[in-house]
């Protein structure tokens, strides 16, 4: 596989088998991912990795919190007006269909929420967390860098991730449940293992818009868009 059918080829499955993986594979990877470029080499990446029965206590207290509080995350979740929440809807519409979940099955999306929290099944997470550095934004792109890197090391090894945002929006329980200080916020986690391809989940193909919608192009003939 070249490497431009390599990097198209990475999906996340939203499905995940309990195998664990050998130890020297995962510390492979993260030095993959620690090999990613920052801001003045900042490096702000501050990452818990969980496997085991921390992981099945960490998901079973991101249950408990979020049947009894609800959400309570560190950074808005707002996608703004037009193309960006359209892009948002029009996935989640992919996902319950593949799923056979009706729009108004309001206790099956539900559910697939805590499927979320369980964390697709899958054996590790890292938990991605930035730390106080004016307004985090230059933080959390090189978090972005560092995810994307640990996300294509793990299928260069012949294993799947997802990134899962849905994690961080229960923040104060995850760092209170790690010990983690209050400074540090939950970006992501980053869920990973064996993914199930067995499961209607495993590729959801939600494909990309054309370049001309996300890239405007100044004084270079011939690449037209
Ligand atoms: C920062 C971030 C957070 C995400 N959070 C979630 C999540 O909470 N749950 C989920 O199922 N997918 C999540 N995703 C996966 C995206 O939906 C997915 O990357 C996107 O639809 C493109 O699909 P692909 O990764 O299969 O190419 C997240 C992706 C990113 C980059």
């Amino acid at each position: 596989m070249n490497f431009s059918e390599f990097i198209r080829n990475r999906h996340s499955p939203r499905a995940f088998l309990p195998d664990e993986i050998p130890a020297e594979d995962i510390k492979e990877i993260l030095l993959d991912a620690q090999s990613a470029p920052s801001n003045s080499n900042t490096q702000p990446w501050n990452v818990h990795v969980i496997g085991g029965q921390k992981l099945k206590d960490l998901s079973a207290a991101l249950i408990e919190e979020f049947d009894t509080n609800g959400l309570n995350p560190d950074f808005t979740v707002d996608y703004g007006e037009g193309v960006h929440p359209q892009r948002s809807m029009e996935l989640a519409a992919k996902m319950y269909g593949m799923l056979g979940i009706a729009r108004e099955d309001k206790e099956a999306r539900t559910e697939f929420v805590r499927e979320n929290l369980r964390f697709f099944g899958a054996p590790y997470s890292a938990l991605m967390f930035i730390p106080p550095m004016g307004d985090r934004i230059r933080a959390a792109f090189d978090q972005g860098t560092y995810a994307e890197n640990f996300l294509l090391s793990l299928t260069a090894h012949g294993y799947h991730g997802v990134p899962q945002g849905m994690i961080s929006l229960l923040a104060p329980t995850v760092r209170e449940f790690l010990g983690v200080d209050e400074e540090y916020k939950l970006v992501t986690a980053l869920t990973f293992g064996r993914a199930d391809e067995s499961s209607p989940v495993y590729k959801t193909n939600p494909g990309r818009v054309a370049l001309s919608e996300t890239v405007t192009v100044h004084g270079i003939e011939g690449l037209g868009l």
